[in-house]
This record gives structure tokens, C-alpha cells and sequence, in this order.
């Protein structure tokens, strides 16, 4: 196959939800329609159960089922479809918004129940502000839920979409009586025990026919025909372009867990999610069909096995083709480096693979070179954007509870904060070591990891910070900004990469600083222009 024809073959999303809306079950039954996987029951699910907190062995068992379903790939009609995993977990966020640099399009899944939750608040936000295009799967229609017309209106205003419904479901929970889908001008019926087998769907090419009130009863046909003159009039009619835009969301019904209405999602999705896209960089727009390749590390995993600690980065390829045994130039540290045995993922095991594509990702062993957006290429200097780091909601000072490992804690620090566990600040006045992260779980993880890999110990300390603050002077060499440095000085710290961060005690202080210092620029975020 062509070069170009394998890009256009391609297909790379995540799917995103607040926990408990389905995301496993669906990604599961996505899996057994690809022909990836014979039987329900072969995904794990990698959600931290709650009350798992101090449960060292829930955080072991959720970081080996995390590598197993980072990238999910199948096969479906010829098309080449890579899954990455987001974890839904509110403490692993950071590791999902990551993720969301890597993928091309999103499924947002949402429970009928429940509606729009916290979670897939934030990340949906993240993904408009980026204008990757999404779908929405609202899920549990076998269960009672909401009017659908109330969570479409919930879905608009709560996640500032614009939807266009392409299916629409005949009745509810104990009612539901199958989905009428728009786009394909068809009905399908739930018999309640489509768990095992894939349904048979009804071509209804005339809403006004009979065959429907024989199909549901003329009480839900006569609704469902009100429904759907209601769904005419008020939503656009779907528009390709709009949507990968990023401004128009297709919404599609069913129930992941009965495998209903999922066959018309995955079939929706193939003919109109976005192929690979085009990434901007620092220097410059690169085209997935460019010879050279490019490709970026949008995640690291560490090894499960502590007397191998090596680990696994993963790579995005955005341009030309990953070759087994080619140096390739890691541009942050000016290297050549080459890889014997990159591995491909699939949907239950990862194999060595000699060539791999733009959409497509890589995992790299990996001894300590690689950070959390690296770039590869062939020997161009180029820089891609857009994985900053947030500003951590908690933040503890780290101590070294063992002085005769401190040099195996420095390393082991280092080396998780490259992962991406958490951020890392040291302190201007007394080069002390603040970490920070987005939930509580992170410190305990840290702390069994030091441990368990590095055979050392570490202890906190609280500290009160409300958020950290990438500081950003119109003026360096202004007084304004040397008083800042001289006054604050017991508040600075660097963070990584060396860039400096004002660590606010509180809002207020924080407003107090603003005002007082108007010349400089305070950001939640490393990446600003
Ligand atoms: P997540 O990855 O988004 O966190 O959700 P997951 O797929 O694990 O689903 C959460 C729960 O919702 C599971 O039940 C799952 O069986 C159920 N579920 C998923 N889709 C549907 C659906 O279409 N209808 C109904 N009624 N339930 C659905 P659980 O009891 O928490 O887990 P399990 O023991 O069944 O695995």
C-alpha cells in the first residue's frame, strides 16, 4: 500500500468521560466489532476503585493495566483505528490532557443518567479550545435517563457545543425500544439481549410507513415522528467541514453494554473522523504526508519490573515513516539515537514492527533520554508545541528520609517528574524541593516508587501554596521587575526546565501581587506566547 494511502487508512482518538459513563465497555465492544478481540470481558478497565487510596497494590495493578491499554489498534472495513487510553481518574487529569496533544479526534461519552459531569467538563473544554473535533455517545439508554431534548440542551450549554443528533432513541429504560438513526435513515431494534450478537437493522426509508407503528406501536411511532420533526427543526443538518473544525458535535444514542447503537457510531465515525492532522511546531506547520518523519513523546511509562528499569516512551508520528534501526535525531539533547525494537500496540499485545505511519504510535525503550514532549525527527530542528504543564493544585515540600540514599532519591526524583508523576520546583532562597500535582494519590505513589525502584525514602511536608505561576516580565531589566525578584524572593522557585514560578500562598496575595506589579505577567501554564 501507498504511503499516502496508509495515512489516509488511519484513524487516531481517545475517548473521554467522567469515570463510570462507560468508556471501557464502549472501547471494549469498539474492539469486538474490529474482530480485535473475540469476547467481552478482555479490556480492563484501568479506573482507580474508589477507596483505593492507600491501596499500594490498586496503584501497581492500575499502572500495569494502564500500559496494556494505552493504545488500543484494530482493524475495521480497512481502515487502521488507534485508541488511546485517557484515564478518566480526576488525579490523573494531567496524563489525559497529554494524551489529547496526541490524538486526531475525540468520542466524548456521556451517561444518560447523570448527564454532563465534572470531569467531562474539563476535558471537553480542553478540546474546544484546541477545535478537535468530537462526537458524543450518550450511553445507558436500556437504564432511565434524562429527556433526551433536556441533555442535548445540557450538552450545549454545560460543554458550549453545538450538537446535531444523528440517531435518536425510540423511548427509554424500560421502554427503549431501539434508535432511529438520521444519518442512516434507519431502525434499530433492542431485543434487551444484544449483548452477545450484533443487531439487524430495519431500513425504514419513510418515516410516514406503517411498517414503523407495526415495528415500535403506533403510540412510540407517532412520538418518535414528533421527535424527529422536532430535531429537523430545531438542530443544523450535519456538516462534514463544521466538524472537523471542531465547531459542530455529532451525537449518536445507545448502550455500550448491550453493544446497541454502537455498530452506527464506529460506521459514523469512519467515514467522517479527520485522518491525520497536520501539527504546528515552534518553526513551523509539518504535513503528515512529508517524507522526513517527525514525531513527538506525548508519554512515558516506566517498567513494571524494578530490576529493569527501563522504560517505554511513547511516540506520536505526525510526518514521513518510523523505521526500525534508523538514527533519528532526539533535537532536545542533539543525539542520534536508534531503535532495535520499537513496538507497535495492538488490541491486546504489543509486537516489534519494522515501519509505522503518521497516526500511528510507537513505544520506545527508553534509558533515561526521553522527557514528556521530546521530538524526534530525521535531523531537522523542530520543536512541537502544546504540552504545557498546568499549575499542580497540591503542593508539599519533599525530604529525604534516608541520608545515605540521597543520591538514589535525586534520581529517582528526576526521573518520575520526566514521566510526567508530578512537578518540580525548587525553591530560589534555599534550594529546597517542592513537589506538586493535581491529587492527593500522587504523593503516595511517588513515595512507593522511590522505594520500590530506587531504593529510597522520602517524607512531606505541607505547604501552603494556592497555585503556581509561570512569571512572565514585560520588561526583565525594569525595576519594577527587580523589586518583585527581591521582595517575593522567599516565593520563587524554578521549575524543570529552569523557567521561573511565583508560588502564591493565596488568592489574594495573588491578587495583591497582579496589581502591584502590573508589568508582569502571571500564567497557570509553562507554554505562552
Ligand atoms: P468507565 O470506563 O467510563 O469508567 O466505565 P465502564 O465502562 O467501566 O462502565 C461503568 C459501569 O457502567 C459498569 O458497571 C458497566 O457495566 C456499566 N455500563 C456501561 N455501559 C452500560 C450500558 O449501556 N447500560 C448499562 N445499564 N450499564 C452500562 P459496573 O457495575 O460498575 O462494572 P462491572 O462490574 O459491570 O464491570
Amino acid at each position: 500500500m501507498s504511503f499516502k494511502k496508509e495515512i489516509e487508512r488511519r484513524r487516531t482518538f481517545g475517548i473521554i468521560s467522567h469515570p463510570d459513563a462507560g468508556k471501557t465497555t464502549l472501547t471494549e465492544k469498539l474492539l469486538l466489532f474490529g474482530g480485535a478481540i473475540q469476547e467481552a470481558g478482555a479490556v480492563k478497565s484501568n479506573k482507580i476503585k474508589k477507596g483505593a487510596t492507600s491501596d499500594f497494590m490498586e496503584i501497581e495493578r492500575q499502572r500495569g493495566i494502564s500500559v496494556a491499554t494505552s493504545v488500543l489498534a484494530f482493524e475495521y472495513n480497512g481502515t487502521k483505528i488507534n485508541i488511546l487510553d485517557t484515564p478518566g481518574h480526576k488525579d490523573f487529569a494531567e496524563d489525559t490532557f497529554r494524551t489529547l496533544t496526541a490524538v486526531d479526534s475525540v468520542i466524548v461519552v456521556i451517561d444518560v443518567a447523570k448527564g454532563v459531569e465534572e470531569q467531562t467538563e474539563k476535558l471537553v473544554e480542553v478540546c474546544r479550545m484546541r477545535n478537535i473535533p468530537m462526537i458524543v455517545f450518550i450511553n445507558k439508554l436500556d437504564r432511565e435517563g434524562k429527556d433526551a431534548f433536556d441533555l442535548l440542551d445540557e450538552i450545549e450549554q454545560k460543554l458550549g457545543l453545538k450538537v446535531v443528533p444523528m440517531s435518536f432513541p425510540i423511548g427509554m429504560g424500560y421502554d427503549f425500544k431501539g434508535i432511529y438513526n438520521l444519518w442512516e435513515k434507519n431502525v434499530n431494534l433492542f431485543s434487551g439481549d444484544s449483548r452477545k450478537h450484533i443487531e439487524e437493522t430495519i431500513e425504514i426509508s419513510d418515516l410516514a410507513s406503517e411498517e414503523l407503528d407495526e415495528l415500535v406501536g403506533e403510540t412510540s411511532a407517532n412520538t418518535l415522528r414528533e421527535e424527529i420533526e422536532l430535531v429537523e427543526g430545531i438542530y443544523p443538518s450535519f456538516n462534514k467541514d463544521t466538524y472537523l473544525k471542531g465547531e459542530l458535535q455529532p451525537v449518536f444514542f445507545g448502550s455500550a453494554l448491550n453493544n446497541f447503537g454502537v455498530r452506527e457510531l464506529l460506521d459514523c465515525f469512519v467515514e467522517i473522523a479527520p485522518r491525520p492532522r497536520p501539527k504546528q511546531s515552534e518553526e513551523r506547520l509539518v504535513k503528515p504526508d512529508e517524507n522526513k518523519f517527525t514525531g513527538f513523546v506525548f508519554k512515558i511509562h516506566a517498567n513494571m519490573d524494578p530490576n529493569h528499569r527501563d522504560r517505554l516512551a511513547f511516540v506520536k508520528i505526525v510526518s514521513g515513516e518510523f523505521k526500525r534501526n534508523t538514527p533519528y535525531l532526539h533535537v532536545r539533547n542533539g543525539k542520534k539515537l536508534k531503535f532495535s525494537s520499537p513496538n507497535a500496540f495492538f488490541a491486546e499485545k504489543k509486537e516489534i514492527v519494522d515501519i509505522s505511519y503518521p497516526g500511528d504510535i510507537v513505544g520506545l525503550h527508553d534509558t533515561g533520554n526521553f522527557k514528556i514532549g521530546d521530538t524526534l525527527t530525521e535531523g531537522e530542528d523542530i520543536h512541537y508545541k502544546g504540552i504545557p504543564s498546568f499549575s499542580p493544585e497540591h503542593f508539599r515540600y519533599i525530604n529525604n528520609a534516608d541520608p545515605l540514599k540521597s543520591k538514589q532519591l535525586y534520581k529517582g526524583i528526576d526521573q518520575l517528574m520526566d514521566e510526567g508523576v508530578a512537578q518540580l520546583f525548587t525553591l530560589e532562597l534555599n534550594g529546597r524541593k517542592v513537589i506538586g500535582t493535581v491529587g492527593a494519590l500522587q504523593y503516595e505513589v511517588i513515595q512507593y516508587r522511590l522505594e520500590h525502584e530506587y531504593g529510597a525514602k522520602c517524607s512531606y511536608e505541607n505547604l501552603a501554596v494556592h497555585k503556581a505561576c509561570w512569571v512572565d516580565p514585560d520588561d526583565p531589566k525594569n525595576d519594577e521587575y527587580k523589586e518583585f525578584l527581591r521582595v517575593k524572593q522567599r516565593y520563587l522557585a524554578k521549575d524543570k526546565q529552569g523557567q521561573l514560578v511565583f508560588l502564591a500562598d493565596s488568592p489574594f496575595s495573588l491578587q495583591m501581587t497582579q496589581q502591584k506589579y502590573p508589568s508582569i505577567k502571571f500564567h497557570f501554564t509553562s507554554e505562552f506566547d
